[in-house]
């Protein structure tokens, strides 16, 4: 099996499910009830459409919540016909066992899009979608019960140095409210590669008074991507 990388200049805008985020974070109900939830580096996910339908007080955040939402929810459907065709030339390196099909995980793709377009230009949606950018979150302190970065912090490692990092969990721990979570996935780069610095990072945590620890995804697709990050935020 040959290991190539997955090209990608930038930084892609995805759109993955609700269901895709519970696999990846192993959410249980008893996790989504505990009050507010924050999507950070949203993008194009229905999770906070999704979560907000069963009656979880859910929000995103992504700097593509600015401006014109039209030319950039039109990108996102470019990028799933682009990453889908990425994919296809790369079918060996994935577990298909949860997508079936590189057609089911594009349908899918699609079904968020459609979910999350509908939802951002909704009246319910008002509210819901901060134009922000870690480090720096224009939200108060100690606000949310459970935190998410799917797909953006250490999966362009190469893009961004340890420093960002530092100053990126240090923000979601502000804004973490004393006994919330805070979950990070995946702990590996585009080129397939575990994050470096992740013990550093794990030791500065603890230095800020948290707790870290890697728990086991139940999304399984990237075969060398097998754990997300948990931080708890003590008090
Ligand atoms: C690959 S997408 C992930 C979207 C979604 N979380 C998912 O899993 O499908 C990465 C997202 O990170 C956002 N992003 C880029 N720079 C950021 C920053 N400094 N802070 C927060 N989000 C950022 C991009 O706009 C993009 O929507």
């Amino acid at each position: 099996m040959t290991n190539e990388i997955y090209e990608q200049i930038g930084v892609a805008m995805t759109c993955r499910s609700f269901e895709e985020y519970c696999r990846m974070f192993d959410l249980q109900a008893s996790d989504l009830e505990g009050g507010a939830i924050l999507d950070v580096a949203g993008g194009g996910s229905s999770f906070t459409a999704e979560a907000r339908a069963q009656g979880y007080e859910a929000y995103a955040v992504d700097p593509r919540y600015e401006g014109d939402m039209k030319a950039w929810i039109y990108e996102a459907a470019e990028e799933i016909a682009t990453s889908t065709a990425k994919l296809a030339g790369l079918m060996e390196q994935f577990d298909w066992s949860y997508y079936g099909s590189l057609e089911s995980h594009r349908e899918g793709r699609e079904l968020s899009l459609v979910r999350f377009s509908n939802h951002v230009r909704s009246k319910e949606g008002q509210g819901c979608y901060v134009a922000a950018s870690l480090p720096s979150l224009p939200l108060g302190d100690d606000s949310y019960n459970l935190i998410f970065c799917s797909h953006f912090l250490f999966l362009y490692a190469e893009q961004f140095g340890y420093e960002f990092h530092e100053q990126a969990v240090a923000e979601l721990i502000r804004v973490c409210k004393p006994g919330g979570q805070i979950r990070i996935y995946p702990l590996i780069s585009l080129h397939w590669k575990p994050y470096l610095h992740l013990e550093r990072l794990i030791a500065h945590i603890r230095s800020l008074g948290c707790e870290a620890v890697l728990q086991e995804t139940k999304l399984p697709f990237i075969q060398a991507s097998t754990h997300y990050l948990i931080i708890m935020k003590i008090n």
